[in-house]
């Protein structure tokens, strides 16, 4: 079966001349019918499409919205879905493992970790800058900063990278299948549980140690801790990285906004903020499906039907967001993007995320003023089929 012309295919792809603007089906539907359906799997299943700021958080700080992809009517990315994220469970048991979390990622917590990203900060800057010109900013940067301090965090050996940003890979890639997904997440978990039973028998100064803890005290099983470390260490890297490119891809094509990013402490986070916006890296539509009758905006979704909410495109509603495609990194009202979510999912390693942008932008371009990206925009490789947005490789020239 194919999509009817009246119920457009949901899509990821961003417009090519515009990489960093949703596509313009959804910058359209947002004014004519900003609660409308969308076909997923050839057609076969029709989710309604949010698209406004104020209806996003409507569905997100709702709990009849479930993010359980076992409903029937879940638009997960393919008919046999589920991948079995914390993210994927609703209260209470979502609530319990997040509670085993909480602490790990309370600002206090974080911010102690900010002398160990500005080391490593450094260091990647000075071995980058080691390298012939041109060399690729997220092989030699992007990737392994954020990658080097979730494994500082969690107590994974970093030696181990090649194995789980494979494996990450696969995970976040639409295009995988279901097996293959399924496959690798196994893989990362299995990888995980060996860890936890080395932290049993040798126990560190980290997040691992902890959660193996918590299975020594009967709250959560090896597996569990084994899990929410996989998850941990999927999100922790996948994200970030992609954020430090296209954040740098976004201040070097405005030039006249990269002052804001050498600022005082106050304006680079306040500039972070709407980089966050702007970017928007996680781009594939936030899942849910409603598990009671719910009437938003005047239009009623009926209990089992799926609901898809692009962030990035409620992130540029002009009924919030004064000329939202605009770059303005002194928006007042940026820190009210949704790029973290929004409601009891919100995302939990914000602080980390936070900490490691603030740190690592403005250094980027205290150390390297004369940096350039070393081909033509439209050469730039973009990750269109990936739930996080990305590029594949960004060549440099400092
Ligand atoms: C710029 C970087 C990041 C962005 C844009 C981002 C975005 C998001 C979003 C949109 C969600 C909500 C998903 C939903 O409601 O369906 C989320 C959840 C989550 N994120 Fe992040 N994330 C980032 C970095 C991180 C990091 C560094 C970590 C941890 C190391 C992390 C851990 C999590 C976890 C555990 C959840 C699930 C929370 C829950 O279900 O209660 N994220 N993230």
């Amino acid at each position: 079966m194919t999509s009817s012309p009246a119920v457009p295919a949901f899509t990821l792809v961003r417009p090519q001349g515009a990489p960093l603007d949703p596509s313009p089906l959804y910058t359209e539907l947002r004014a004519t019918q900003p609660i409308s359906r969308v076909s997923l799997w050839e057609g076969q299943l029709s989710p309604w499409l949010v698209t406004r700021w104020e209806d996003a958080r409507a569905v997100l700080g709702n709990p009849a919205f479930s993010t359980d992809p076992t409903h029937p009517g879940s638009p997960k990315d393919t008919p046999q879905g589920p991948r079995g994220f914390f993210v994927n469970h609703d209260d209470p048991v979502h609530g319990m493992m997040r509670r085993t979390l909480t602490r790990e990622f309370m600002v206090k917590r974080i911010n102690e970790l900010r002398p160990a990203i500005a080391r490593l900060t450094d260091e990647l800057l000075t071995d980058l800058t080691e390298l012939s010109e041109p060399a690729d900013f997220v092989e030699h940067f992007a990737l392994p900063l954020p990658s080097l301090v979730i494994c500082e965090l969690l107590g994974v050996p970093y030696e181990d990278h090649g194995f789980f940003q494979e494996h990450s890979k696969v995970i976040v890639d639409f295009n995988a299948t279901a097996q293959e997904s399924a496959q690798a997440w196994a893989s990362l978990s299995e990888y995980l549980l060996g860890l936890v039973e080395t932290k049993h028998a040798k126990p560190g100064n980290d997040v691992i140690t902890r959660l193996a803890a918590q299975a020594d005290e009967g709250g959560i099983t090896d597996q569990d801790a084994a899990d929410l470390g996989a998850f941990l260490l999927l999100a922790g890297h996948e994200t970030t990285a992609n954020m430090i490119a296209l954040s740098t891809i976004t201040l070097l094509s405005h030039p006249d906004q990269i002052p804001h990013i050498l600022g005082g402490e106050e304006q680079v986070a306040g500039a972070v903020e709407e980089l966050l916006r702007y970017v928007s890296i996680v781009h594939g539509g936030l899942r849910r499906t409603a598990v009671e009758d719910v009437t938003i905006d005047g239009v009623t979704i009926r209990a089992g039907e799926g609901v898809i909410v692009p962030i990035h495109v409620a992130n540029r509603d002009p009924e919030f967001f004064t000329a939202p495609d605009d770059l303005d990194l002194e928006r007042a009202n940026a820190r009210q993007h949704l790029a973290f979510g929004y409601g009891i999912h919100q995302c939990l390693g914000q602080p980390l995320a936070r900490a490691e942008l603030q740190i690592v932008l403005p250094e980027i371009f205290r150390r390297l003023p004369e940096l350039k990206i070393a081909v033509p925009m439209d050469e730039i490789a973009f990750k269109q089929d990936t739930v996080v947005y990305g590029v594949v490789e960004l060549p440099v020239t400092w």
